[in-house]
């Protein structure tokens, strides 16, 4: 609970900064989460603190918080490295003040990313799923049980032509790249957190059609949809819930590795295909 609202900048003031320090507005914007290693050089790159653009950095260790600007194959990007989440005890106007920024400085295209458990029994560690999912009964009334409002059709838009544009890309690469693998698609159940699901929640989530599950991403989703910045989201699945035993360190991090190179030339071709 060490940063209220209060501290934070307004969404105009850090839309100011950002004007300030850079005079076009980049073609997409770029949520990276835990662990999530890609676009990790630009050309013409320059990198602010979130204190710098936000006014606040997130609590957590390993979460410095930095937005880079910065080209891809000529396109300008934002790449936002860690997010507010409500589990560090940030109010719901802090997690989404990124993305209502991301919002109000007129980017078009965003893109989500999570690092996530995977539900859905067909899922492997490194899996990059689209979050397609949007389902009516993990409607907004699970707020009470600590699931987030997520994914409650119709106030969240994820069927939209840049999620459709980024599993088209990836079936591409998966086509033309023997090291891609092919995307998933599904639903993301975001929880509050902080301590991840017992075996009767990860029961319940899987009853309720989830494919993953993670703490973050649904505020972002809120709050972009319905604007004129379409949104796209990918989970990376870090961790599967089954009955076995999950492999050894080593292999979680060689697939979260693997997953993060997948990532970056999914990104990276996305990118450089987006027209406007
Ligand atoms: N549950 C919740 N959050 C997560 C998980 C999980 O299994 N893996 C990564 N983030």
């Amino acid at each position: 609970m060490a940063h209220t609202a209060t501290s934070a900048k307004s969404v105009s003031q850090a839309v100011e900064f950002l004007r300030h320090v850079c005079k076009e507005v980049p073609i997409a914007a770029v949520v990276l989460g835990s662990g999530v290693k890609v676009l990790e050089e630009l050309t013409e790159q320059q990198s602010f603190s979130f204190d710098q653009v936000f006014g606040i950095s997130p609590t957590i260790v390993g979460h410095a918080g930095s937005l880079t600007i910065g080209r891809v194959d000529g396109k300008l990007v934002a790449v936002l490295r860690g997010r507010f989440h409500l589990y560090e005890g940030h109010a719901w106007d802090v997690v989404t003040l990124p993305a209502r920024v991301v919002v109000e400085w007129g980017v078009p295209n965003f893109y989500l990313t999570n690092a996530a458990g995977g539900l859905n029994h067909s899922f492997a560690i490194g899996d990059l799923m689209l979050i397609t999912g949007v389902r009516d009964h993990l409607n907004p009334s699970l707020r009470e049980t600590g699931l987030l409002p997520a994914l409650s059709a119709p106030a969240l838009d994820c069927e939209n032509d840049l999620t459709r544009h980024l599993w088209l890309v990836g079936e591409k690469l998966a086509a033309s790249d023997g090291s891609f693998r092919p995307l998933r698609r599904g639903v993301y159940a975001g929880l509050i957190g902080p301590s991840y699901e017992t075996h009767a929640e990860i029961e319940m989530l899987r009853r309720l059609s989830a494919d993953t599950v993670g703490m973050s991403t649904v505020p972002e989703l809120v709050a972009a949809s319905g604007t004129a910045t379409q949104v796209a989201g990918v989970s990376v699945v870090t961790n599967v819930w089954t009955d076995e035993a999950i492999d050894g360190h080593e292999e979680v991090l060689k697939a979260a590795r693997a997953a993060s190179l997948r990532l970056d030339k999914l990104f990276r071709a996305a990118i450089t295909n987006l027209k406007s």
